[in-house]
């Protein structure tokens, strides 16, 4: 059975770049041959989005399932590669903590929206007092990140939420700040990550020894509209769209892509159009605001070790001046 299965993938993947030489070297659905539950994203989008030339791959899924976990990552070579952008070593732990989930849907089946146009509104103390609440709501899909908070920012952030990119040390733990409707997202850079969603899933209480902040000891979101990122999108976030090194000098913390790339990334392979906001910083104003909400400054994103703030703004201001995005707080 085994021996068949790694036969099939195999003859899949040489199937696959056979065809594509020959065939469809302008293939839009790159996991076609294996990926058959998962129907290609907007397949009846007439015009390809702008931004699509900066994705190396195509028809990738951005969440986790159990039942292809394996093939998905041979396919992918993420079995090759440690977290946090593979599952190297660690399949054991995304089988347990998914084992745990309900669903790794990405849209309702009652949504018919063929072409989605997403905004992804970031954190930044940019979006104060611009009332763009009402812009944001009119989007097909809302992508928000961490604990940039909703409750008492309604006029200036919108109201609604399809997703929420988080990690455990940056979830929410109040319940008022619970959306029935949000989807939450979980990007996993450890397994002890994946231990955690695991642990408070069966309601055991999480060893947190090993979190470089304390991490939430409670989840306010239901089984079913938890869903876990595939690495494969930080991945590309991290060495496609922000050109980090695959390795860095012992004496030097890794960086990896901030929430908001990650959050980026993921539109790109879900969206037709992506709108952004509150992706912009005034870095000159050091003890000026950093978020739209609490009292964190400037100088603290500045001191960053984990994060490439200036590849990163980079990044943001080529696909905003090639028109690959709108952003909304340009000015
Ligand atoms: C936003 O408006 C509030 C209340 O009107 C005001 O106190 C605050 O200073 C304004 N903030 C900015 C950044 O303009
Ligand atoms: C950024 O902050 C500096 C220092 O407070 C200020 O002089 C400058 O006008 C700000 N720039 C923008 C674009 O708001
Ligand atoms: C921010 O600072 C104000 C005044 O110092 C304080 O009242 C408030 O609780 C602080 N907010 C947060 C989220 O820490
Ligand atoms: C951050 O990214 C920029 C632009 O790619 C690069 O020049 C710089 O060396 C990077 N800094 C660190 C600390 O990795």
């Amino acid at each position: 059975m085994r021996g068949y299965l790694v036969f099939l993938i195999l003859s899949s993947i040489f199937l696959y770049y056979i065809l594509h030489g020959i065939l469809w070297r302008e293939s839009s659905s790159w996991l076609r041959v294996i990926e058959m539950r998962r129907p290609p994203m907007m397949l009846s989008c007439s015009l390809k989005p702008a931004f699509e030339s900066l994705l190396s791959y195509r028809g990738i899924y951005p969440f986790l399932c159990t039942s292809d976990l394996n093939a998905i990552a041979a396919f992918q070579e993420s079995d090759k590669i440690a977290l946090p952008y593979g599952v190297k070593k660690s399949v054991h732990y995304f089988q347990l903590a998914l084992s745990r989930l309900q669903s790794c849907d990405l849209f309702p089946e009652t949504d018919k929206v063929p072409c989605k146009k997403c905004i992804v509104v970031g954190n930044g103390a940019v979006l104060k007092n611009k009332t763009l609440g009402e812009k944001i709501d009119s989007y097909d899909v809302i992508i928000r990140i961490n604990d940039g908070p909703v409750r008492g920012y309604e006029e200036d952030v919108g109201t609604k939420t399809t997703f929420r990119i988080f990690y455990p040390e940056s979830v929410f733990t109040n319940p008022e700040d619970h959306d029935p409707d949000s989807v939450v997202i979980l990007t996993v850079f450890k397994s002890y990550d994946l231990m955690w969603l695991g642990d408070l899933l069966d309601g055991n209480t999480p060893d947190i020894s090993h979190f470089w902040k304390k991490p939430a000891l409670n989840l306010i979101y239901k089984t079913e509209k938890i869903r876990i990122l595939d690495p494969i999108i930080t991945r590309i976030a991290a060495y496609d769209l922000l050109h980090f090194p695959t390795s860095f000098p012992k004496k030097e913390k890794p960086k990896h892509p901030t929430t908001g790339i990650i959050a980026i990334t993921l539109a790109f392979y879900i969206c037709h159009e992506v709108h952004l906001a509150g992706f912009k910083y005034n870095f000159t104003d050091k003890s000026g605001p950093l978020h739209y909400y609490g009292n964190t400054t400037m100088f603290m994103m500045s001191t960053n070790e984990y994060h490439n703030i200036t590849a990163e703004q980079i990044f943001l201001k080529n696909i905003i001046e090639k028109n690959f995005v709108t952003d909304l707080t340009q000015d």
